[in-house]
């Protein structure tokens, strides 16, 4: 394994168009412009050869999936469902159902957090002419994959044990152009008040020992159903352009080596890490000096290269003081409200 890595299904993540409601079951799809992206990447594991699916179609052929944990939470779904009866099919109808409905709450969860984002976005690009989002993708973890997870955690095998301890089921990744971007998304988001922030870690501040770079914040957000509200987990990643290029190569890289990344690729991935900081931190400067050129200018305006982090210390045009969302976190409350300190972990 490389150094501070954790498996990162990155090429799950799809991207939204600003539509909520996008995101389809049985992890990761949707069709777009006529061409079904639920496919689009093979999972890590296809690329070693096996020939795994989704969730559902494990849950109908009964395939080894995580080990032995899918039998695991069969069986234990099995004598969960003790009132349908004997009937071996209406059991598994039952199970298949319990599964659906596990995964389709994720959805809903996600589908509420991507109308916020997709709320802020248009906002932005309708009545200023700057949007500190770049772009967004989303994705849900498959059974498959959470199984896996469930093996690795040695996470017990039920599905109330699942929703406790697995948080990034729902995973939503928005990219900005610039460092101070991904703050202000971060911040703007989490300062929504049907947001609960659960952790955050903060992997820009304190990069991972092998380069890797973004905000990550975990949520619960309500999801109101017919006859109970769930809290449903979504964690979201913010990073910049530069860092998203860099986490999706050395994504790729990870998987192309089976985790087992020569050292002399892990010190130049290192490097294109320090690089790509060392971007994001021209660009930013570069984005100051235009700024401040535009504040000179005779005509006023806002500006086309978004806010600096003393335009949002002051409320100038880009944040306003009149901020429809009331009192707007800084993250280094968000960092200390969420439970956690502000300090990234250690892993
Ligand atoms: P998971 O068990 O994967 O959830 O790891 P974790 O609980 O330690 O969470 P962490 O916040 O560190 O990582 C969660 C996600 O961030 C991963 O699933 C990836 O999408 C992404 N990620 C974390 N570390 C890396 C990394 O080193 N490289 C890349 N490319 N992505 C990473
Ligand atoms: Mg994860």
């Amino acid at each position: 394994m490389s150094p501070g890595r954790a498996p990162a299904p990155d090429s799950q993540f799809l991207p939204s168009e600003g539509v909520s409601g996008a995101a389809s079951l049985h992890g990761e799809g949707r069709k777009r412009g006529g061409r079904d992206l639920t496919r689009h990447r093979p999972a890590a594991r296809d690329r070693q050869g096996s020939t795994r699916e989704t969730g559902s179609r494990s849950a109908e052929d009964g395939r080894d999936v995580g080990g032995n944990v899918y039998q695991q939470l069969v069986s234990q779904l099995h004598s969960s469902s003790g009132n349908t009866g004997e009937d071996v099919a209406v059991r598994m109808a039952d199970i298949r159902r319990q599964l659906t409905e596990f995964q389709l709450h994720y959805k809903f969860g996600m589908d509420e957090v991507l109308t916020k984002i997709n709320v802020l976005r248009e906002e932005f690009e309708h009545t200023r002419d700057y949007s500190p989002i770049e772009h967004v993708n989303y994705r849900l973890k498959s059974l498959d994959r959470i199984l896996d997870k469930v093996q690795r955690y040695g996470c017990e095998p039920t599905l109330e044990s699942i929703r406790h301890s697995i948080r990034d089921i729902a995973g939503i990744r928005i990219t900005c152009s610039f460092v101070s971007d991904a703050y202000w998304v971060a911040e703007m988001l989490c300062s929504q008040p049907d947001l609960r922030v659960v952790e955050v870690k903060d992997y820009i501040s304190k990069p991972k020992v092998n380069g890797y770079q973004s905000l990550h914040v975990i949520v619960q957000v309500p999801v109101f159903l017919s006859n109970r509200t769930e809290f449903v987990y979504v964690e979201v990643q913010i990073r910049t352009v530069a860092m998203d290029f860099w986490a999706s190569l050395e994504h790729k890289i990870y998987y192309t080596y089976d985790g087992e990344v020569p050292g002399d690729i892990l010190d130049e991935l290192r490097d294109a890490a320090v690089q790509a900081a060392a971007l994001d931190a021209q660009m930013a400067s570069i984005r100051d000096r235009v700024t401040a050129l535009k504040d000179q200018a005779p005509v006023s305006g806002q500006g086309a290269t978004g806010p600096t982090p003393s335009d949002r210390a002051t409320a100038g045009p880009w944040f306003p003081s009149d901020d429809p969302m009331g009192t707007t976190w800084k993250w280094e409350d968000i960092a200390r409200h969420a439970g956690g300190s502000d300090e990234a972990p250690q892993n």
